[in-house]
């Protein structure tokens, strides 16, 4: 950490900035195997609520952020974990300009994910607590969705064509194919969807109904 810095507060509080845009901002983590519908479900909820809901969000995919901010990191471990931590970062900042945000990673490690969960949750008790209401107080700033599919649903999709690449070795440290690439499942994610059984649209209604009894969508 550098030295000699200091945190510059603003005049303008988060629940000023919600109550502006009419919501509360969140991270939705969405988290999984490459293939398992991830980013598929990720862009069709983002249509549901700007569309229907009228929400304003932003979606953060795994492809996407490597083309600019992380495209200096590659897939070893220290590499992903710094992905990861970034990308909270990042999360951590539209959460607090009060937006909605779709963040779709394969973010294999659970000590990364919680670790984007504590930083998120922890900043919720920061800044404006005079403006927070008893409801507010119950919504959490980080939602993990596992995004579940079988290697081998993954593999048969293969809609990049990588699990091929995987298998004859052209990529190395491919997860949930090599040796040293594992990916670790949720223990207490919040919503738990299999693409193998459920329908996009049927993903989609889920998680909007655990957006409304949570409190998001009213
Ligand atoms: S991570 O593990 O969270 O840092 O990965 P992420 O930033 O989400 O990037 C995953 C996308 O990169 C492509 N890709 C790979 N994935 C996993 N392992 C290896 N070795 C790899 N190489 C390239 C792949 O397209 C992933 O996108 P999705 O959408 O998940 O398929």
């Amino acid at each position: 950490m550098a030295t000699n810095i200091t945190w510059h507060h603003g005049h303008i509080t988060r629940s000023e900035r919600e109550r502006q845009l009419n919501q509360h901002g969140v991270t939705l983590w969405f988290t999984g195997l490459s293939g398992a519908g991830k980013s598929t479900i990720a862009t069709a909820l983002e249509r549901e609520l700007v569309l229907q809901h009228k929400k304003s969000l932003y979606v953060l995919d795994g492809d996407n952020i490597r083309h600019g901010l992380n495209k200096d990191l590659g897939f070893g471990p220290g590499d992903r974990q710094e992905n990861i931590r970034r990308i909270g970062e990042v999360c951590n900042l539209f959460t607090d300009a009060g937006i909605i945000v779709l963040a779709a990673f394969v973010s294999p490690y659970r000590e990364d994910r919680d670790k984007v969960r504590e930083l998120l949750e922890a900043a919720k008790n920061d800044g404006d607590n005079t403006a927070v209401d008893a409801s507010s107080s119950k919504r959490k700033n980080f939602i993990e969705i596992y995004v579940e599919a079988d290697v081998s649903v993954c593999e048969q999709r293969d809609p990049k064509g990588l699990y091929k690449k995987a298998r004859s070795g052209e990529i190395k440290s491919f997860t949930g194919v090599s040796a040293d690439a594992p990916f670790e499942a949720p223990e207490n994610a919040e919503l738990v969807l299999n693409t193998g059984s459920v329908s996009v649209e049927d993903c989609v209604a889920q998680l909007v109904k655990y957006l409304q009894d949570a409190g998001y969508l009213q």
